[in-house]
């Protein structure tokens, strides 16, 4: 199925008194009524710090898996429950104000792409869809509803992120002209497709599970919950999974656009499993903040990074676990995932960091105090930017181009080792084998 007809054929169900309005309407009381779509582990963590902004009634949870619907009822026992996110929009359009979507990567763009057509604000998780067609998709509906969007990078809002920002932007090393940035994690697969089926647990709706996605059988432990991110039809592997939190913070900083070239070094797939141990190279034109062209590396898997000149530091301490270092003209700035302050090294020595370089002042905010609080900044952000307060700074307008580029490394692990080049203006790769990754149909489900 065509996402087009996808959309028309849900969006027939859900928009019998479809708004003229492009914008949406607050309810009479100027509270937020929240429906959220994928309620357990990241989207229990989502209900929570949503639902801990005073101004938000939580109305609606929809979740494929009843036992996660049970659970996230509790706090929440006036909230109407759902199993298929597509009657919630049904029954219940008019009587929410802002949608969270926290399922599995292949569903955010159906779930999301159906609240903005019912003309719903979208917090939705990262990264921001499974394909590259779908994001620009949702930047497009984004921008033509003028919907408040945001997605779920919650460091973006942190004040070490934000700080190392404004120390890049300030010139703290000159124009940088290398971002190394790496995760031990893996979420890579290099298994055969299973053979078989499993009994579906009473709990689960598979069918709904597996949405616009092909049909497949059901396998224990293999796909649900969690596991889903090593496979192709679902996740988007390790670079997908931590690459936008800790490529974010240099994207923002240095105002990339999408690369011009991408290759990434790692073991051939067999098509359903991602690979493992990801090394990404990406170039991009220069900006205002770095040398000519920006190259960028990714490195992920047990081990990452490798050993390099640029990842020496000072003492020969041991790098964080997860991380990124920006090499420029004028020294090194590391920045650690996640809640610790950038460092700035120079000759090999460590630096005091500067603040007073930073113009404006008045962004510099207020240092990390604890999680609980930093955590939630993100979050009530979007509420008040729905409640016309704030201003989202992870708008689908910003988060489509970054979950671009991260999917364009996902789509080059496909091809290892060849260098893909890519037309951003028509939206396709001069390697036309490369081309039949970046959107796949949707299934009537
Ligand atoms: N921002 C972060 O720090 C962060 C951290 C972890 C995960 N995530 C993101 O959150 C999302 C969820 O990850 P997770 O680890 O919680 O996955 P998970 O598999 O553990 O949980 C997903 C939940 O969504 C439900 N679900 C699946 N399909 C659904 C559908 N069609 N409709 C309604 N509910 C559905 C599942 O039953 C499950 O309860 C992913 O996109 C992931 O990348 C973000």
């Amino acid at each position: 199925m065509k996402k087009r007809d996808f959309l028309k054929s849900t969006a027939a169900i859900t928009m019998g008194a479809f708004l003229p309005s492009p914008l949406w309407a607050l309810s009479k009381n100027d509270r937020l009524r929240t429906a959220h779509i994928g309620v357990s582990n990241m989207g229990g963590e989502d209900l929570k710090s949503i639902s801990s902004h005073k101004m938000v009634d939580v109305v609606a949870l929809c979740d494929v898996d009843s036992k996660a619907l049970e659970e996230a009822s509790k706090a929440h026992p006036g909230a109407k429950l759902y199993k298929d996110y597509r009657i919630l929009f049904k029954e219940m359009k008019d009587e929410i104000d802002a949608v969270i979507v926290s399922t599995p990567d292949h569903t955010h763009a159906p779930a999301s792409m159906l609240a903005m057509e019912n003309n719903k604000p979208v917090y939705c998780q990262k990264p921001l869809t499974h394909h590259v067609a779908e994001a620009r998709a949702m930047r497009k509906m984004a921008e033509k509803k003028k919907l408040v969007t945001q997605m779920g990078i919650q460091v973006h809002s942190f004040y070490d992120y934000k700080l190392a920002t404004l120390l890049i932007q300030s010139g703290i090393i000159g124009k940088v002209k290398t971002v190394r940035a790496w995760s031990p994690k893996n979420w890579g697969y290099d298994g055969p497709v299973p053979e078989g089926t499993d009994p579906v647990p009473d709990n689960l709706d598979w069918n709904l599970w597996l949405g616009t996605a092909a049909e497949r059988p059901y396998k224990k432990g293999m796909y649900h919950p969690g596991n889903w991110r090593k496979i192709m039809d679902y996740g988007c592997g390790t670079l997908g999974d931590m690459g936008v939190h800790i490529f974010d913070t240099p994207y923002n900083a240095l105002k990339l656009d999408v690369p011009k070239t991408i290759k990434n070094s790692c073991r051939p797939t067999n098509g359903f499993g991602f690979p493992e141990k990801n090394e990404v190279t990406y170039e991009f034109p220069g900006t205002a903040y770095t040398a000519d062209t920006l190259t960028w590396i990714w490195s992920d898997g047990p081990g990452a990074p490798k050993k390099h000149e640029d990842l020496v530091l000072p003492g020969n301490d041991a790098l964080p676990d997860q991380g990124a270092m920006f090499i420029g003209e004028k020294g090194r700035l590391l920045l650690p995932h996640f809640m610790q302050l950038p460092r700035h090294i120079v000759n090999g020595a460590y630096q005091e960091l500067d603040l007073s370089i930073i113009k404006d002042q008045d962004q510099i905010g207020e240092p990390t105090k604890s999680y609980s609080i930093e955590g939630n900044k993100h979050y009530h952000q979007f509420v008040d930017a729905c409640l016309g307060k704030a201003e989202c700074s992870a708008p689908f307008s910003y988060a489509a181009r970054l979950t671009e580029t991260i999917l364009l490394g996902v789509i080059a692990g496909r091809f290892p080792n060849k260098t893909l080049h890519w037309d951003s203006k028509k939206a396709k790769f001069s390697e036309p084998e490369a081309n039949a990754y970046l959107d796949s149909p949707y299934r009537k489900f």
